[in-house]
């Protein structure tokens, strides 16, 4: 399908959906490389079968008696390390937490957070106002605690919707975006990038933003930034408006991120590639790069997407303008919440890709551990390893932890095994004459270097999240591409609509290990439809199971929860997204609860941990979107005039507002405990 024939089918309610949907078309040519291919499997034939014939996982694992799965997830074999009454699951216009919780709004799009900012006016937005109020999608989200109860929060702005943004103005990629002004775009750039604002909690327990704080700061798609690592100065980074390759205007879709163990932010740009534009295209109108002098490079990162009218008023995302500029995005920004005249940092150390997130861990000898995956159907797993242990010292925003080291990427092996192939120059293929000069190339071009290593295609790598004893766990959010015969032991199903989840252990429980070992932890979806092929403790209620795993935290007890994204597929689990508390330990392995879950149309994002697990932040991201045509009794896409919910507000004249939700317990005290 050409890309105007997935904008225009009308399956796909939104341009979100219609983009990811043609970004379900893989750049990764190497599928042949799937272990799958090659080697037998991990689980042996029978689950090949099941992916090839759809016989249910858990009958072979459970028998048929845990496939109807309990109303209640009461009178279970042990007892769950979570302590709370699990949430219905459902969709409806709002939200919702399990009993005894609350679940509060603390910021919203729009809302100032610098004591200059402006109210907001959703009826005249202006790019200056929406450069100081809280920018659009939130995604990520980060705490830097100053003190107890005090802290800066970091948040990322992914995209924008501008059909629920901007009144009157419909979807736009129908149209090539023939609505779409300089003034509109600008807001756009303004609303994209993180906002890092304090916040305190009062004297009743209640969390607030306190826009008095000077070192407040929004961070957009303008905003200057440096460039360090093996690509700053290079020819490939150099641009019209900087000869010197060490300097950028902006990020732009900050998905998930992390912070580093001294407190600073890092935002991972992950679809860098829709926003750049060009005039030219081939008959089908898709984009045609070949003119281009580094035409293979962009085709396997997928650029230009033209998912925004960017490059019609700004020259520098028009690649037939300036073609290196897209060299200068999909990398690890690292930004100081604490001093807001610090310029952000690119770090290209850690490699160019659809970073999803950036989370962070100092393994047990002592190095740096981040682990960050490429968020594209076949691309893969990759984590960054200082080459300096952790000091006083070197606890610092800029520090060289995230300049030298290497960077790695996952080959899970079919017995079980895990080798990380180190990304560094002059190595086994990584030469010049297979294109690489230098480690500049590599970085610039780390898809191209992980192919010719023979990295584990995988089902779209969404969050990574290690726990300090050497474990971390993956979510692989689908893959509906994978045909039978790239099935793999770490991807085990083919068509996979609703994902699943993959732990590590790193050998000798250090997280700088090159090796170690993997399991799947589950394999989600609907475990009473034979045909899913789902795999879950058979314990789990009818409320617990999920689809679609996207982020994800570990609690204070080392507990782990996963936030959900299906996107439009929510409509083939009737259930909205959520957040869910995911067993890994003992006879409950596997077991899933919901507890908190998202207005229909909206995908969850943080979730993230602070004040000692009294304190949870969630993020919901573009409420009253996603799939509404699925909705009862609505039916329809959501426009910004006529929106499936006005979460959270429920003001006529407000459309949906993506916001942070604070949730604390009713009384105080560490959450699910
Ligand atoms: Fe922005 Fe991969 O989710
Ligand atoms: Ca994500
Ligand atoms: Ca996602």
């Amino acid at each position: 399908m050409s890309r105007d024939d997935i904008i225009n089918d009308p399956e796909y309610g939104n341009k979100a959906e219609a983009f990811e949907a043609f970004d379900d078309i893989p750049t990764n040519p190497h599928l042949d490389n799937t272990i799958g291919a090659v080697i037998s499997r991990r689980y042996g034939r029978r689950d090949m079968l099941r992916g090839m014939l759809g016989v249910s996982a858990a009958t072979a694992l459970f028998g048929t008696s845990a496939m109807i799965a309990p109303k209640q997830a009461a009178a279970m074999s042990a007892e769950s390390r979570y302590k709370f009454d699990e949430l219905a699951w459902g969709n409806d216009t709002e939200h919702h937490i399990a009993e005894g919780y609350n679940a509060d709004i603390l910021v919203r799009w729009g809302d100032p957070i610098t004591a200059d900012a402006p109210e907001f006016d959703v009826m005249n937005q202006t790019a200056e106002a929406q450069a100081q109020q809280f920018g659009y999608n939130n995604d990520y989200v980060g705490f830097a605690e100053v003190e107890p109860g005090r802290g800066m929060l970091c948040v990322n702005h992914e995209y924008t919707n501008e059909e629920v943004m901007f009144p009157g103005l419909g979807r736009q990629d129908r149209s090539g975006f023939e609505g779409m002004t300089k003034e509109l775009v600008d807001i756009e750039m303004a609303a994209h990038g993180g906002s890092v604002f304090e916040i305190v909690k009062g004297d009743d327990g209640k969390w607030s933003v306190n826009r008095d704080n000077p070192a407040n700061r929004r961070i957009t798609a303008n905003t200057e930034m440096t460039i360090d690592g093996p690509a700053a100065g290079h020819d490939r980074m150099k641009t019209s408006y900087d000869d010197t390759g060490t300097m950028v205007l902006g990020t732009i879709n900050n998905c998930a991120g992390g912070m580093t163990p001294w407190g600073t932010y890092l935002m991972a740009e992950e679809n860098f590639h829709g926003y750049f534009w060009t005039d030219t295209v081939d008959a089908d109108g898709d984009p045609d790069v070949s003119a281009q002098p580094e035409a293979a490079s962009m085709e396997r990162y997928g650029v230009p997407g033209r998912w925004y009218a960017w490059g019609q008023y700004h020259d520098r995302f028009n690649i037939d303008k300036e073609p290196n500029e897209v060299n200068r995005f999909g990398w690890i920004v690292e930004v100081d919440p604490m001093n807001p005249d610090a310029a952000p940092i690119k770090h290209t150390a850690l490699g160019r890709f659809r970073h999803e997130g950036a989370e962070t861990t100092v393994a047990s000898d002592g190095k740096l551990v981040i682990y960050s995956g490429d968020d594209n159907r076949f691309d893969y797993q990759y984590k960054w390893v200082s080459a300096e242990v952790v000091t006083d010292e070197n606890s610092v925003f800029g520090s060289s932890l995230l300049s030298e080291g290497t960077l790695y990427v996952a080959r899970f092996n079919e017995d079980g095994t895990i080798d990380w192939l180190a990304l560094t120059h002059g190595e086994g293929p990584l030469t010049a004459e297979n294109g690489f000069e230098s480690q500049a190339d590599v970085m610039i071009d780390t898809r191209l270097a992980a192919d010719l290593l023979g990295a584990t295609p995988m089902d779209r790598p969404e969050d990574a999240q290690p726990r300090g004893d050497g474990t971390a766990y993956i979510m692989l959010t689908n893959n509906t591409r994978r045909q039978t015969d790239q099935v793999d032991a770490a991807n085990p199903r083919a068509e996979s609509s609703f994902g699943h989840i993959i732990e590590i252990k790193e050998e000798g429980g250090n997280h700088s290990a090159t090796t170690g070992t993997w399991d799947i932890l589950v394999k989600c979806g609907d475990p009473t439809i034979a045909e899913v092929g789902a795999e879950w403790n058979p314990e789990t209620s009818e409320s617990g199971w999920f689809g679609s795993p996207d982020n994800c935290a570990i609690d204070a007890d080392g507990r782990l929860w996963i936030s959900t994204d299906q996107g439009s597929n929510w409509g083939k689990t009737g259930k909205s997204d959520g957040l869910y508390a995911l067993e890994t330990e003992g006879e409950l392995r596997g077991h899933s609860k919901l507890f908190f879950r998202c207005p229909v149309g909206g995908e969850l994002c943080g979730p993230y941990f602070a004040d000692n697990s009294q304190t949870l932040f969630l993020a919901v991201q573009h409420p009253g979107t996603d799939g509404t045509k699925d909705f009862v009794g609505f039916e329809r896409d959501s426009t910004f005039e006529d929106p499936a919910t006005r979460w959270p507000d429920f003001d006529p004249a407000m459309p949906p507002r993506p916001s942070v939700v604070v949730v604390t317990k009713e009384d105080g005290g560490v959450i699910a405990v």
